[in-house]
């Protein structure tokens, strides 16, 4: 009785986590973005194939590796290859998602930073009678001013940080499971609201009438990144949490309900965002600040409107922890396995991504026209190259390890799904997630 008791807990805490990272900015404010940047439909319609063929098959690849190593990614990955006869450097994947999740994080930790300027804002009820117009540049004056937003990167990457120092993060992914059906919900209802707006109509036709001759090398392959980026894999931060994946559970399953929630999340953001910018007559392709904008104006229009924006960036926030807190973990851990204890580990990252960060604070300030590389400045530079280029190359090797190195037996227990689900998702990801991801990478890159 206790023992089934205790299975299902550690079950259900499994799912809890991965939810946890998946869920977040890249559902309610990167997608709405891109989505907007790269035309609508035809990005939707490859980011959902995207998910189902790339993002769902190396996630489970990911995940078993750490469910078949039961250590650190680096470990895990030396140790299999180890037993499998290969080169011991397979560690260095390891290595690489923990830069990969250093950029991420760096910027991921500035836009939350946004959630709790505009969660105070709401909760002063500062929205209140304001057009989209004068929202819009609150926002922009808030970008402009490094002090501020200084100051919430700060207090958000000391609030991951301390949750990752203390090792407390199952209570808060407790908390955040608790609390994310109501983000659901009002999402729910922010969709519902969207669809009695006359923007509703337009927004619909622009997210699901796909126009394919929009399709570009440079769209699928920012659709691709962004279905890796979305259910966190490509970084070996899904890994880590494989790692303490109890024995008797469904991995195929557990990928299938998290991928499920976190595109249904995204769709609900979309469809709220959307209609508040073709009923205001707004750029969808307006840029990262689009979420910022149109949500306080479409709560605006809701009765109890302070009360309910207030809340969605509260949960949102808590959304946001979550997987910042994912982030954070491939990097302490490599730096544990260092020898270096929790705490300081926590303490060395924190200051690295806090002072990478700041390059992206001054981005929207000082820096703006600082073209770093390919013309971009830094906070264009992180937030798209890791996403769009590292997770797609990470999650390649990730495949490519999982369906041609390990040996087959330890495979096929780590997945736990028989050996005709075993068969089916190894030549998913033999076949057609290692050439896709291939294809699409180069295509994009030349
Ligand atoms: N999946 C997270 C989101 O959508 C971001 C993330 C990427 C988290 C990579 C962990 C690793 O917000
Ligand atoms: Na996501």
């Amino acid at each position: 009785m206790n023992e089934t008791l205790e299975r299902w807990s550690t079950r259900r805490a499994f799912i809890l986590a991965v939810t946890g990272a998946a869920v977040g900015l890249g559902n309610i404010w990167r997608f709405p973005y891109i989505t907007g940047e790269n035309g609508g439909a035809a990005f939707l319609l490859l980011y959902v194939a995207f998910v189902l063929l790339l993002g769902l098959p190396v996630m489970m690849a990911e995940i078993l590796i750490g469910r078949a190593g039961r250590r650190s990614p680096m470990q895990s990955l030396g140790h299999l290859a180890g037993q499998a006869g290969a080169s011991r450097h397979w560690r260095l994947l390891g290595l690489f998602g923990a830069f990969t999740v250093f950029c991420i994080l760096s910027f991921y930790s500035v836009v939350s930073g946004w959630s709790i300027e505009f969660l105070v804002a709401a909760v002063n009820g500062d929205f209140v009678g304001r057009s989209a117009a004068e929202i819009g540049a609150g926002f922009d004056a808030f970008l402009a001013d490094p002090g501020r937003m200084t100051f919430n990167h700060t207090l958000f990457l000391v609030m991951t940080m301390l949750v990752v120092a203390a090792g407390v993060a199952k209570g808060l992914e407790k908390l955040n499971n608790l609390l994310m059906p109501m983000l659901y919900l009002l999402l729910l209802v922010l969709a519902g609201y969207a669809a009695t707006t006359e923007g509703f109509g337009p927004a619909l036709a622009w997210l699901f009438l796909p126009d394919l001759t929009a399709v570009t090398p440079m769209v699928m392959l920012q659709a691709m990144g962004h279905a890796f980026f979305t259910l966190a894999v490509g970084a070996c931060a899904l890994m880590a949490y494989g790692a303490y994946m109890p024995d008797h559970q469904s991995l195929p399953r557990a990928a299938v309900s998290v991928a499920v929630l976190d595109v249904t999340v995204a769709l609900l953001a979309g469809i709220a965002i959307f209609s508040v910018v073709f009923a205001q007559g707004m750029d969808p392709g307006e840029g990262p600040g689009l979420m910022f904008v149109t949500l306080p104006v479409a709560f605006a229009e809701l009765p109890g409107g302070p009360l309910w924006l207030s809340l969605f960036f509260l949960l949102l926030l808590l959304a946001t922890w979550t997987s910042s807190i994912n982030l954070a973990e491939p990097m302490v851990a490599t730096l544990q396995g260092w020898g270096l204890r929790r705490g300081a580990a926590a303490a060395v990252v924190g200051l690295a991504v806090w002072g990478l960060g700041m390059l992206s604070v001054l981005s929207f300030s000082s820096l703006a026209e600082t073209r770093v590389l390919f013309g971009m400045n830094p906070f264009e530079l992180v937030s798209t190259i890791p996403p769009e280029i590292f997770l797609p190359l990470g999650g390649l090797l990730i495949a490519i390890f999982a369906a041609w190195v390990m040996p087959e037996e330890t495979t096929l227990r780590a997945l736990d799904a028989g050996p005709n689900g075993f068969r089916a998702w190894r030549a998913l990801v033999r076949w057609v997630s290692i050439p896709l991801t291939l294809v699409v990478l180069l295509a994009g890159l030349i």
